[in-house]
């Protein structure tokens, strides 16, 4: 088992083939908390799985819609099975679908909804009542900048986002009384490839690093060591709320 401040955790994390989900099982590894990864592609999972056993701790790999409640069913009986018990939950898998309400069709809208907001839903029901009774539990919901404050083709995602909030904080407070905590993560613009429509047109680009006050995009380095923080112990009085990391984005 490696050594660190997480060794001996077991953790989920959705959406971890890229991006920020990624980033947060490099950093939960690196700390020694075994990792559980989900989301459908394959091969992207498997890279991850190695980084995190060449760092020196465990990975398994779980290929799965996260919206789909039979196959949360199955992940829930597999990683079980696999790891005995899970102590931090990342409900991190998200798309966006940007344009104006009027275009959107119903089934776009309800996917939006089931992967960003009922996924959520459905990995809590799942793996909060074995996580009841252990004296430490973390459960971190991946919302955004977009839940607090928004920008025109963002109907769908701001809906979203600002309901993940809300339901971080109900389940904190159903939760307090087992040291389980619930905290939100609410990015600014991070540079993933959910962002590559707007990386990669200049003028778009140089738009939104205007409005960022450090004049930058996000790191997902950064949302790593956030994660890995609140999973510490260090971080057990801090729940029921969203954390923005976001270059002051909504400070102005
Ligand atoms: N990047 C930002 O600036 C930013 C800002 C605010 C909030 N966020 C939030 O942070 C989270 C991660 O974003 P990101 O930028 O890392 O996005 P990303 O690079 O597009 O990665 C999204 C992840 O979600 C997974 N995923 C998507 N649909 C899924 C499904 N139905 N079932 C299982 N997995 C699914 C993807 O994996 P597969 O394709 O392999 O399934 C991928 O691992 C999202 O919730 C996003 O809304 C991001």
């Amino acid at each position: 088992m490696a050594a660190g401040k997480l060794a001996g955790r077991n953790a989920l994390i959705t959406g971890a083939s890229k991006g920020l989900g990624k980033a947060m099982a490099l950093a939960l590894g690196k700390e020694g908390a075994s990792i559980a990864l989900v989301a459908r592609d394959m091969d992207r999972l498997a890279a991850v799985a190695e980084e995190i056993r060449g760092n020196g701790s465990d990975a398994e790999l779980y290929s799965l819609d996260v919206s789909n409640e039979a196959a949360v069913r199955e992940l829930e009986a597999a990683s079980l099975a696999r790891f005995g018990h899970i102590d931090i939950l990342i409900n991190n898998a998200g798309i966006n679908l940007r344009k104006p309400v009027t275009e959107f069709t119903l089934d776009e809208w309800n996917q939006v909804l089931s992967v960003n907001l009922t996924s959520a839903f459905l990995l809590c029901r799942s793996f909060v009542p074995q996580m009841k009774g252990r004296g430490y539990g973390r459960i971190i919901n991946m919302t955004s900048t977009m839940g607090h404050v928004s920008l025109p083709g963002r109907t769908a995602y701001s809906a979203t986002k600002a309901a993940l909030i809300g339901f971080t904080k109900a389940l904190a407070l159903e939760l307090a009384d087992e040291a389980i905590t619930v905290v939100g993560i609410s990015p600014g613009p991070f540079a993933t490839e959910m962002n590559l429509p707007l990386l990669q047109d200049p003028e778009i680009n140089q738009q939104f690093i205007a409005n960022i006050p450090v004049g930058r995009w996000g790191r997902v380095e950064e949302i790593g060591a956030l994660a890995a923080f609140l999973c510490s112990d260090e971080a057990a009085f801090l729940t029921g709320t969203d954390i923005l990391i976001d270059g002051g984005w909504c400070a102005r």
